[in-house]
């Protein structure tokens, strides 16, 4: 980490933690962090789902919720940014506080609750982003339900409507801990229904019905064997493009050591590592390769990254270490992992995807 990285994290950790991640926001959003991108490694660019990237390290959903530091984020290295999690309507989410770092444990507990300005203003952003000259890199749109929503499928549907023409990929979020019966969606009967209309109001709604960008379900990292088999049938029949797994996890491992432990809502960053790469090697297994799988949980460094990739993961994607790391983090990641791939004799990102299954 640069001097100077380190001397803004550590003025960012005196701040309440949404405090300072509005403050990161803002700092983005205004041009005061400097790019840290350089050429990509050939070694690291991967094609999934038709798309090609210069490298398989993407910025998790939740960071950018309202799409406000894409390009900013592109220009720290990664190779894509989930945009989201967005609501149709906007709403402002659990009272605060809702945010909570675990130091300790290298860890983060949110309840936030999908706060979210809106689909109208998130279309508005991207609408605007397209229009300019902007970071080369690929942006998936995040969408979500509203809390008080009864017909959870006809959000998730109206959000794949409104963003389908504006982003790279499209993801439905049915695993946030922190929406009242979300979780819910992920069971058999209603995550068949729910895949079955938003393909439908996908292919409507993309602007070349004969290439619609692909969709991908976010699933979470606590779902027993039973639902993950039920959840990979489900995804193989109706057709989607691929699972990100996974989202923050409601599990507290004993040997966590904060105090802020006990908090409520969903633990990411380090304790989630090794769980979340269990369940995408379960899903890898079950899949056999024939739809893309995202791992994201816990990943800090490319030997994190690596064993994602290894387990089945032909993208990564990274937030919590983030709040530790800072912003260089996406360069060290890339670095260690195209020395991996190379010390093990891979040409490329694909060739190491599940060696490890
Ligand atoms: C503060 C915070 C907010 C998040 N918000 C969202 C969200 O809106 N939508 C979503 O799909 N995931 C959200 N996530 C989950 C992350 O995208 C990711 O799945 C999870 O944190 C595990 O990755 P990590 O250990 O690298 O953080 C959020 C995570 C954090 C820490």
């Amino acid at each position: 980490m640069s001097a100077v990285d380190a001397l803004a994290l550590r003025a960012l950790y005196t701040l309440p933690p949404e405090t300072a991640h509005h403050a990161a926001l803002f700092a983005l959003e205004h041009g005061l962090v400097a790019a840290h991108a350089e050429p990509d490694d050939p070694i690291l660019q991967t094609s999934v789902c038709g798309m090609d990237f210069t490298n398989p390290i993407g910025l998790a959903a939740g960071f950018d919720k309202d799409a406000r530091v894409i390009d900013a984020m592109l220009s720290l290295g990664f190779g894509f940014v989930e945009a989201g999690t967005v609501t149709p309507k906007p709403q402002a989410g659990n009272p605060k506080p809702r945010l909570f770092r675990l130091d300790e444990d290298e860890a983060v507990i949110n309840r936030l609750g999908f706060n979210s300005g809106g689909v109208s203003a998130f279309v508005k952003r991207l609408t605007e982003r397209r229009a300019r000259r902007h970071a080369p890199g690929r942006v998936g749109a995040n969408v979500g339900k509203n809390r008080d929503t009864t017909d959870s499928a006809a959000d998730y549907v109206a959000g794949i409507e409104m963003v389908a023409g504006l982003a790279d990929y499209l993801v439905l979020n049915i695993s946030s801990p922190n929406t009242p019966g979300l979780r819910a969606l992920q069971a058999r009967g209603p995550i068949e229904d729910l895949l079955r209309r938003a393909l439908i109001a996908r292919n409507r709604a993309a602007p070349d019905p004969k290439k619609p960008p692909p969709l991908l379900v976010k699933v979470g990292p606590d779902l027993v064997p039973s639902e993950l088999h039920d959840i990979a049938d489900v995804a193989l029949a109706v057709g989607i493009d691929g699972l990100i797994v996974g989202n923050t996890t409601v599990e507290r491992p004993s040997w966590l050591k904060s105090p802020n432990k006990t908090e409520a809502g969903g633990l990411s960053g380090a304790p989630l590592l090794h769980p979340s790469t269990e369940c995408l090697r379960r899903l890898y297994r079950l899949t056999e390769g024939r739809i893309a799988l995202i791992g994201c949980g816990g990943v800090a460094c490319g030997a994190d990254a690596y064993a994602k990739i290894r387990a089945g993961a032909s993208l990564v994607q990274v937030y919590s270490a983030l709040i530790f790391h800072g912003p260089g983090l996406a360069q060290r990641i890339k670095r260690e992992l195209a020395q991996l791939l190379r010390a093990d004799g891979f040409e490329s990102v694909a060739d190491a995807v599940g060696r490890d299954r």
